[in-house]
């Protein structure tokens, strides 16, 4: 396959994000596989906007813990309790959670002390299950906004919509 990931960096996010689900809409044709969806859909989000650190934590032990998946940038953490940090947070309260500034969140877990902003999606399967949470990471503050949260949280649909 001789896709080239687009740099959106100076694209308006809706443009943007609209046009990374089309590419990876044609990746995922056919695809019933997680662990290639999201090493696709990091891949994508990570290079087109030049993010920090973007990849999945898989729940491995439901309601308890979420351990690292697919990712693109820096080390990741391996595992995070449901509760702590900014992904335990999102994945405990099935919610997305923005973070303008990561040294004002409380009991923010810092892998990479570059990250300055972040923003956690959750991961739902068809049944309507937590399966992961998709995590991003910024060197800018105040990096992700409204527009961020429906174009990730759009993109992360397509676990909702497969078979699996
Ligand atoms: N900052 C996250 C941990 C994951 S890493 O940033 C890759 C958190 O507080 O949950």
């Amino acid at each position: 396959m001789a896709e080239t990931i687009p740099d959106l960096r100076n694209v308006p996010k809706a443009r943007a994000y609209g046009e990374l689900k089309g590419h990876s809409d044609a990746i995922l044709e056919g695809v019933d596989d997680n662990v290639a969806a999201m090493a696709t859909i990091a891949t994508l989000v990570h290079h087109a906007f030049g993010h920090l650190w973007t990849g999945f934590y898989r729940v491995v032990v439901p309601g308890k813990l979420l351990r690292v998946g697919p990712y693109q940038g820096s080390l990741g953490c391996l595992d995070i309790a449901f509760g702590r940090g900014v992904c335990g947070t999102a994945a405990a309260e099935k919610r997305t959670v923005i973070v303008p500034d990561v040294e004002k969140f409380p009991g923010h877990i810092t892998c990479d002390a570059r990250s300055r902003s972040e923003i956690v999606v959750p991961v739902l399967d068809r049944q309507g299950d937590l399966i992961a949470v998709f995590d991003v990471d910024s060197e800018r503050v105040d990096a992700f906004r409204a527009e961020d949260q429906q174009g990730l949280e759009r993109l992360v649909s397509w676990f909702a919509a497969t078979k699996q």
